[in-house]
Order: C-alpha cells, then structure tokens, then sequence
C-alpha cells in the first residue's frame, strides 16, 4: 500500500551531519520560519531556473511536505462549498484534503488504456471548469498517480490556456517529477503561463525520503505573502534542522536521482514479469516513470481483495480510494517501491490473494496509503 521508497540512509545521515554543522547561524533567533530558511528557498528555485523556469527564492514558500502545501492552498484559494477539479484516478489524501476543507472535487479522468490518446481528457477538463466555475484544479502532470502518465507539452499548453480562459488556479503536484524512468518530463506546467494562473507543489517526499517532511510552493509573491499569513493558525513553519538537511541533499542530489531511478527501473521491470507470470490476463499500461502500476483486473473485486490480502501477506490499497463514488472497483495500485525481491513476493501473495477470494476470508484493518 506504500508508493514511497525506504531513504537512501548514508545520504541522509550526511545531511544532517551538514544540518547540525549549519544550524548554529539559526540559534540565536526565534528559529521560526514560516517561509522557510533561505538556503533552502534558494536551492529550490536554482532547480527551477536550471529546468528552464525563471524562479527568485521570494516566490518559494517551504511546507511540512507536499500533502501541507495542498492544504495550506485550498484554505487560500478555495471557500467551503467550492468545487476543485481532480484528475480521476488521484492520489487519496488529496481527495481526503479536499472534503475535510468542505470543498468538492470534480473529477475529470486520466485514461491509461488508449494508446496514443491515452491520458487527460483536456475537453473535459475545459467544460467542468466552465460548468461548474471551479476556482482551483489539483492535478499531477508529471508521472500521475496512481498511472505513471506524464502530460505531454501540447497538453500542458493547453492547460494553461484552459485556466486562463477559466480564471481557475492550476495547482500542479510535482512531487514525482525526478522518478521519469523512461523519458523526462516536458517543461514545467509554470513555463506555459504567467505565474498566477499556475502554482507548483514540490516534495522530497518520495525521490528522496517521506521521512524529511519537507515540501514547498512556487507561487507569484502576492500568494506566497496571503500562504504566510494563512500559515500561523496551522503551523509556525517546517522544523529548521530538517529544512538544512533539505537544502544540502537538493544542493547536489542528481547522482542520487539517477541511482533512485535505476532502482525503480529495476523494480518495476520485477514487477511486470512477476505479473505476466502469476496474473497474466491483468491489463495496464506502463507509464513513463513514478512507483506505481494501475492495473485493470478481469472482475471488480478491488474491495474484496484489498481486505483479504493481509492473510496472504500482502496490504492493498483498493482502486476505489483513488476515485470518488465507488468508482475503480475493477482498478488496483500496485506500487514497485521496495527491494525487487519484495516485489516480486507480493505480486505472487496478490495472486494467492486473489484466487482465494471466491473462498472468502476475514477483513484487514484500513491502512494508510502515502
Ligand atoms: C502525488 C502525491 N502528492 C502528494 C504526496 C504527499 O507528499 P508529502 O509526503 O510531501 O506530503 C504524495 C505522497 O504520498 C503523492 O504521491
């Protein structure tokens, strides 16, 4: 049930070697940093003018991790009762945000199956928006989860020009655009239009650790001061230790992406024999990068099977947290985050799992899907 990978240990530790060797120029202030720590906000925005993306470190706002950044978002963006457009499938605990805030989603799907066509359904998008006056659309371009797809530059294009003709915020999640495992991602969503029709949500979350918490938002300077002011009643700012250790790891962290890429590769290569050995008439569609395959099950047992898995040693997420209104029962996610021997082990207990199901078996506990 985890899309997110173990953290590389020895460059962890030397970040926070280098964390504790920095901290010192902070402790003889209040140590409170609501829009985060300057080497940090300057590391992030080098990264985005080293994609093509003109940034300052006055337009980067450092978050508890990209699931705060969301929520920080729609307090500013968004009033209750509003509807946000989603991607269908999405990532859960951004469904899960959006319905504590008081707002609804609107779905619009992202297709796998279709070849060439696969992906977004943009005309879709285009009429939801007008339908229903969205303020704000939360979507994941860049190697979405749970498919892996990535929107290609025409796409993202004419996403722009949907939320300018709209006038909704495009809140584009990038925390996985450093797992491309095929091909990398286009431009940045941001490069296609003026700043404040698009903000950007970054993480280390899940090409680095989820353990670091730290995150950030790449908005125009007038949101970042309104996301400041918002912040004090949820949190006084990310702990500063781990913002340094943040800033050292991004400060050189290519090799290290590179070396994460290569495991996912691996992985999900482990994956994909172990499902053409034990669940051939599985259907899915590679998509170029992330940690996760969607895949398409012969009968919609995706419920059943989520709470029998346990007892054969496996735990699930059931496509249906990854939609609204009981949408995906036939859909599973399956993640190739851990070790390729782990993978292939679980994909033999989902298979065990799911020929067992028509015997039917005690039901699991709910777990936490990051
Ligand atoms: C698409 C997506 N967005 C956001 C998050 C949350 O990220 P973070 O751990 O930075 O809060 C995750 C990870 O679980 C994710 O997969």
């Amino acid at each position: 049930s985890y899309a997110s990978m173990p953290a590389p240990a020895a460059e962890i530790e030397s970040a926070y070697a280098a964390a504790l060797r920095s901290v010192p120029a902070y402790l003889d202030s209040h140590g409170m940093e609501p829009i985060g720590v300057a080497p940090l906000r300057e590391v992030i925005a080098r990264r985005y003018r080293e994609r093509g993306l003109p940034t300052d470190a006055d337009q980067i706002m450092v978050t508890s991790g990209a699931q705060h950044a969301l929520r920080l978002l729609l307090g500013v963006l968004t009033d209750a009762g509003d509807r946000v457009i989603v991607d269908h499938p999405t990532y859960p605990n951004a469904l899960e945000a959006i319905r504590r805030h008081g707002a609804r989603p609107v779905v619009v799907p992202v297709r796998p199956e279709g070849g060439a066509d696969a992906g977004w359904d943009l005309e879709g998008l285009r009429s939801a928006a007008r339908q229903t006056a969205a303020r704000m659309a939360f979507l994941i371009p860049d190697f979405h989860s749970p498919t892996g797809l990535c929107m290609g530059a025409q796409g993202r294009a004419e996403l722009v020009r949907i939320a300018q003709e709209t006038r909704m915020t495009l809140v584009v999640d990038e925390t996985m655009v450093d797992l491309w495992l095929d091909t990398p991602p286009p431009p940045a969503v941001a490069s296609y239009g003026a700043d404040r029709s698009v903000v950007t949500v970054g993480s280390t979350g899940k090409s680095l650790w989820g353990g670091l918490r730290v995150g950030w938002i790449r908005a125009d300077r007038s949101l970042i001061t309104r996301l400041v002011g918002a912040r004090s009643a949820v949190d006084l700012g990310t702990p500063v230790m781990e913002q340094l250790a943040a800033a050292h790891l991004l400060g050189d962290v290519e090799d290290l992406l590179e070396r994460r890429r290569g495991q996912l590769r691996r992985r999900r290569a482990a994956m994909l024999g172990a499902l053409d050995e034990h669940l051939p008439d599985w259907k899915y569609t590679v998509g170029p990068g992330g940690m996760s395959l969607w895949v398409r099950m012969p009968t919609p047992v995706s419920t059943a099977l989520a709470a029998t898995a346990p007892n054969h040693g496996v735990v699930l997420a059931a496509g249906p947290r990854f939609g609204v209104e009981g949408a995906f029962e036939r859909f599973l996610r399956l993640p190739y985050a851990r070790e390729v021997d782990e993978v292939r082990r679980a994909v033999a207990s989902v298979a065990s799992a799911y020929d067992a199901l028509a015997r039917g078996r005690d039901l699991a506990e709910p777990h936490l899907v990051v």
